[in-house]
């Protein structure tokens, strides 16, 4: 009876020495220690035996279903440290590679200069105390041209190439002007908020034209909102872009969503006003569209333009990011080039 402990407890050894995971171990368990295990067996066998052979195999086999139970859970932490080895070994990154690949160009991950200026501007109209507002890339004729007050059939429908869906109703937003709709909608005065986002022409690609590009709008309604405050926030803005104070001037200009409308420019920061190939000799470089915000879209907003008025602007961004870096064609922005984008690693 003795001998067959002694062979049992010499196979569980072997057994749970060769064990490598942790269901192995509840088998093996469950073999030598269940209820019809193996251990179990040779108790049953006691029935047959000397009352004193039963009291010393008794003892000897309580001994032993300890000791076998010592030693599973001895092999499951050792099973459990030999897994954590294993996932540390496969799961093991070679941080030296990142040389490398830094030789390549192709290093630390770093923002897109689209996104690196885009999240300035936003800081910067934040610090003024704008909100952030966002829009869908499909929009209804609604948002995008009717309630702009560009009705069906208006001309200034034909200023922007528009990509259609099939049921002519609806269309990739050609403008960020749409977050004014929603904006307005969304708050009562007195508010401020600019709405970041891209947006889709069909246009024929050139250097400085993309059928999608950015655009960054702006709008701020309340009971005594003028022209000073519009020249004051985008004074500001343009000044903290690019590091310096600028000089900024109104043009007239028309936008059916404002009236008076007005482009804005500023001076020339390559040539000082002087005239040069960036501003194309004029001294000055076109910056964005804004104005007043017409009555009527103020109405479409559900805003009394008896008692608010308000201001409102679009500015393209791409163009801004051109400038600060001096690229100069729109197509690298886009292109995915790795070459291109990592030369802004250091965002
Ligand atoms: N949505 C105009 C465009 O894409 C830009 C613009 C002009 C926006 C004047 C405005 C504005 O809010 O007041 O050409």
């Amino acid at each position: 009876m003795e001998e067959r402990l002694d062979s049992l407890y010499a196979e569980f050894s072997r057994e749970i020495g060769a064990a490598s995971t942790g269901a192995e171990v509840a088998t093996i368990k469950a073999e030598y220690l269940g209820k019809k295990g193996r251990l179990n067996e040779i108790l049953k066998s006691l029935k047959d035996a000397t009352p004193e052979e039963r009291k010393t195999v008794g003892s000897r086999s309580n001994e032993l279903k300890q000791k076998i139970l010592a030693e599973i859970d001895e092999a499951s932490v050792r099973i459990e440290r030999e897994e954590i080895d294993r996932r540390l070994a496969s799961e093991r990154q070679d941080i030296s590679l990142l040389d490398s690949l830094r030789d390549r160009g192709l290093g630390s991950a770093g923002y897109h200069p689209l996104t690196a200026i885009g999240r300035e501007v936003e800081d910067i109209f934040i610090s003024m105390g704008f909100d952030i507002l966002d829009g869908p890339h499909i929009e209804s004729d609604y948002y995008n041209f009717e309630a702009l007050n560009i009705p069906a059939n208006h001309p200034a429908r034909d200023m922007q190439d528009t990509f259609w869906f099939s049921d002519m109703h609806h269309l990739l937003r050609t403008h960020t002007s749409p977050i004014q709709v929603r904006g307005m909608e969304k708050h009562r005065p007195p508010f401020k908020f600019v709405g970041p986002g891209e947006v889709f022409r069909n246009e024929a690609i050139d250097a400085s034209h993309e059928a999608a590009f950015r655009q960054i709008e702006g709008m701020m309604v309340g009971e005594e909102v003028s022209v000073a405050h519009l020249v004051h926030f985008l004074k500001t803005l343009l000044s903290e872009i690019f590091h310096k104070e600028l000089e900024v001037r109104l043009r007239p200009g028309y936008f059916p969503f404002v009236e008076p409308g007005f482009e804005l420019d500023y001076k020339c920061l390559l040539c000082g006003g002087k005239g040069c190939s960036v501003c194309k000799q004029v001294g000055w470089v076109e910056a964005l569209g804004c104005g007043m915000v017409h009555p009527r879209v103020l109405r479409y907003g559900n805003i009394d333009p008896d008692i608010y008025s308000g201001f409102a602007f679009g500015m393209g961004w791409d163009r801004l990011v051109m400038m600060r870096y001096g690229i100069d064609n729109i197509r690298h922005l886009r292109s995915g080039d790795l070459r291109f984008v990592s030369q802004f690693r250091a965002y």
